[in-house]
């Protein structure tokens, strides 16, 4: 049978992704000295286990990362400090909030929508999966949307940054590339100082306001935790959503008899979009590092360690799901870890399901042919810890 992970060649190193079982659930890479983990049952223990399988990473890189980024990231904190991070946010985030947010992101998905009007080939990433979440964030933190051409330029500039680079190995090439690829964060972290501060000075009805003005530990966050903060939101926020949208798409025109169910039955459309996470994870490698020796599948790892968990082996683990290989929307449960799980799950979760229910219904409703180009194929990022699409070519007769 082709997947849709064949039909396009997704990441053809990960062999995890075509069936291919690595041959024990975790695994000691010698070459890179880390811990590589494909398992269910593994990742689910490691990630429901923080004081063993510390976030805090940075501190097991072989180089150095500059301290000033990650100070206000939460997905780099262990409690108690991430509680305190993690519920400034999500006060933003909470399920009212985000459903009072659904007649807004309908009317952006129209007016999208409607831009696409007449054309017989769309370009569904920059037609529509990559502005309606970037324009949903900017909205959210109070930032510009119209400035969505520079945040695109920026956040390609950082991936191509990091794409390529080996930080892993120690080396003095390793530390240059990391400079330089921190180098190309500057001009979105200076345009997001420039925002905080205007924030401090007039308050307005925003997430970057309530940032500004938030204080954790009995004390206001620094210009840097909150430069850092609305950066985290502003880039993942919206990245992982393009892939998501993309990624559901190439999902349904890889399965034609699945597009045809959720074209005819739209109460598979949550459903489509889940088993999408779950065999294209667009956050395809967490990271965690030991605080102590431990044991797990049988394999001794020590303190200090770092172990990446790569989530589309893990939501393929035949232990946990049936048919693991084929793309099913009617699949219940589906407990796959395409948002992570635990202290750091996705914060925002609801907000990219919600996004990409409307988007998809919508595209549906408008479009009653959608299809991919075999000479025209989609574009993917080259980073190994991400898959997704970043340019998605579609006829629409
Ligand atoms: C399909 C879209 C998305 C995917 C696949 C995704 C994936 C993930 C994953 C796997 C984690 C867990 C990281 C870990 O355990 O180390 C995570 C955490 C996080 N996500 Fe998302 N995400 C998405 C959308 C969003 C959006 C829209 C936002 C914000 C607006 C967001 C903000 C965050 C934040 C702040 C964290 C850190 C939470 C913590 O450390 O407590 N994500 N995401």
């Amino acid at each position: 049978m082709t997947t849709v992970v064949d039909r396009w060649n997704i990441h053809p190193d990960h062999r995890w992704l075509r069936g291919q079982r690595p041959a024990s659930p975790v695994e000691f890479d010698e070459s890179q000295g880390l811990w590589n983990v494909y398992g269910y049952p593994e990742t689910l223990e490691i990630l429901s286990t923080p004081e063993t399988f510390s976030s805090n990473t940075a501190r097991l890189m072989p180089v150095s990362v500059d301290p000033s980024l990650s100070e206000g990231d939460m997905s780099q904190m262990d409690p108690p400090r991430h509680r305190t991070f993690r519920s400034l946010v999500s006060r933003a985030f909470t399920p009212r909030l985000i459903a009072g947010l659904e007649p807004r992101i309908t009317e952006v998905v129209d007016g999208l929508i409607e831009e696409m009007d007449g054309k017989a080939e769309l370009e569904l990433v920059a037609d529509l999966a990559y502005p309606l979440p970037v324009i949903v964030i900017a909205e959210l933190l109070g930032v510009p949307a119209s400035d969505r051409d520079l945040f695109k330029k920026w956040a390609d500039d950082i991936i191509e940054g990091f794409s390529g680079a080996s930080f892993l190995d120690g080396s003095e090439q390793g530390e240059q590339d990391l400079r330089d690829a921190t180098e190309r964060l500057k001009p979105l972290l200076d345009y997001l100082a420039g925002h905080v501060a205007d924030r401090r000075r007039n308050p307005k009805d925003d997430l970057l306001t309530h940032l500004a003005l938030a204080e954790a530990d009995g004390e206001r966050l620094t210009d840097n935790e909150v430069v850092n903060v609305a950066n985290i939101l502003l880039v993942t926020g919206h990245i992982t959503t393009t892939m998501l949208l993309g990624n559901t798409m190439l999902c349904l025109d890889a399965y034609p008899d699945q597009f045809a169910r959720v074209r005819e039955d739209r109460s598979l459309v949550p459903g489509a979009i889940e088993e999408a996470l779950r065999m294209l994870p667009p956050s395809a490698a967490l990271a965690r590092g030991t605080t102590q020796d431990v044991r797990i599948a049988g394999q001794h790892i020590p303190k200090d360690q770092l172990v990446f968990l790569w989530l589309g082996a893990a939501n393929r683990d035949p232990r946990q799901f049936t048919d693991p290989e084929v793309y099913d929307c009617a699949r219940t449960p589906n407990p796959h870890f395409g948002f992570g799980r635990g202290i750091h799950y996705c914060i925002g979760a609801a907000l990219s399901q919600l996004e990409g229910r409307i988007a998809l219904n919508k595209l549906l409703d408008r479009f009653p042919v959608l299809r991919t180009d075999p000479d025209k194929p989609p574009g993917f990022f080259p980073t190994a810890d991400m898959i997704g699409i970043n340019s998605l070519p579609m006829h629409t007769s």
